[in-house]
């Protein structure tokens, strides 16, 4: 295997500056390419176990699987063993022994994925831990946002709404600095994180929402994760819209070059106005189309296939 392969992708935290650039160098690669390339993972076999519900995270490994070659396997929880008491790490190595190379795993239990990755020979993937992080949305977003600045260098990402539930946020506090950005995170004091390690870096600073709009490159509108509060916090989603939500008045504070990103799903009306979501500022389809190309690059550095990888001549800096 080259060097660049055989990699579980457990959390952004662990990756320096050159390997999230390596990774989204590949996933611009396949954003310029027509047609997929024979590719050296035709054949083989991943997995996709999803214990929380997705539609953009689960639909796009799978595309991104299926356009490499790769045969893939899509795990029901509800029709399989764990329902008989079997855990996630006798699951996975028993596909492990079926001769599964890589297994796409969302879950929210928090902290479990890095221990079990040390025990299996297929290569973890992680697509969406608890509240911890969620590496590959980070590795889409990034590169959506390079395709349209050239660079994060400098650039001021506000990330506002429920910083506190978000496995988003989690793996952007620790990337975003990383490739030279600032984060201004906002939103409601009851969903801000009571401590957050990465929130120590002086690259990271809370601020009110109209100071984010005013100041922000990119302005990234997250929704309320209610299947992580214990209670309603708001009246209705019009109060909340008021107060924390990007609004048709907000975005006219917003710097003339900015755009608007979400990792989705979201709820329009709430977190933000129904027609900015396809409004010409907005990045939010980009983004799911670039999550394609972002796991296939991950896919690629899981199991292989990085061996065809060509220099690539459009390579921009971070
Ligand atoms: N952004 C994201 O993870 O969306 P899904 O929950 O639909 O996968």
């Amino acid at each position: 295997m080259n060097h660049q392969e055989g990699k579980h992708l457990l959390s952004i935290r662990a990756l320096d500056r050159q390997e999230l650039i390596a990774i989204l160098d590949r996933a611009q690669y396949w954003a310029d390419q027509q047609h997929s390339e024979d590719s050296p993972l035709q054949g083989r076999f991943a997995a996709n176990l999803f214990f929380e519900p997705s539609t953009r995270t689960r639909f796009s490994f799978e595309t991104a699987q299926k356009k490499l070659g790769l045969h893939v396997l899509n795990f029901s929880a509800d029709a399989s063993s764990v329902t008989k008491g079997e855990t996630l790490y006798d699951t996975l190595k028993t596909i492990e022994s079926m001769g599964v190379e890589a297994a796409v795993v969302r879950q929210k239990e928090e902290g479990i994925l890095q221990p079990m990755a040390e025990k299996l020979n297929l290569r973890l993937i992680n697509a969406g831990e608890g509240t911890l992080e969620h590496p590959t949305q980070f590795l889409l977003d990034t590169l959506t946002i390079r395709q349209e600045r050239g660079s994060l260098q400098d650039l001021k990402v506000a990330i506002i709404g429920d910083i506190r539930h978000s496995r988003v946020v989690g793996s952007h506090l620790w990337g975003l600095p990383k490739l030279g950005a600032e984060v201004l995170l906002s939103g409601p004091p009851e969903m801000m994180p009571e401590s957050h390690e990465a929130m120590q870096q002086e690259q990271v600073n809370v601020v009110p929402i109209d100071e984010a709009m005013q100041q922000a490159d990119i302005v990234m509108m997250l929704r309320i994760q209610l299947e992580r509060h214990q209670s309603d916090l708001y009246d209705s989603a019009e109060t909340y819209h008021q107060q924390y939500g990007l609004t048709l008045q907000r975005a006219k504070q917003m710097k003339p070059e900015a755009k608007i990103m979400h990792p989705g799903p979201f709820n329009r009306g709430v977190e933000i106005a129904e027609e900015l979501v396809e409004a010409e500022q907005s990045l939010i389809f980009k983004q799911v189309a670039n999550g394609v190309h972002v796991r296939m690059a991950v896919m690629e550095r899981a199991i292989g296939g990085m061996g065809t990888w060509q220099p690539y001549s459009k390579t921009v800096n971070v």
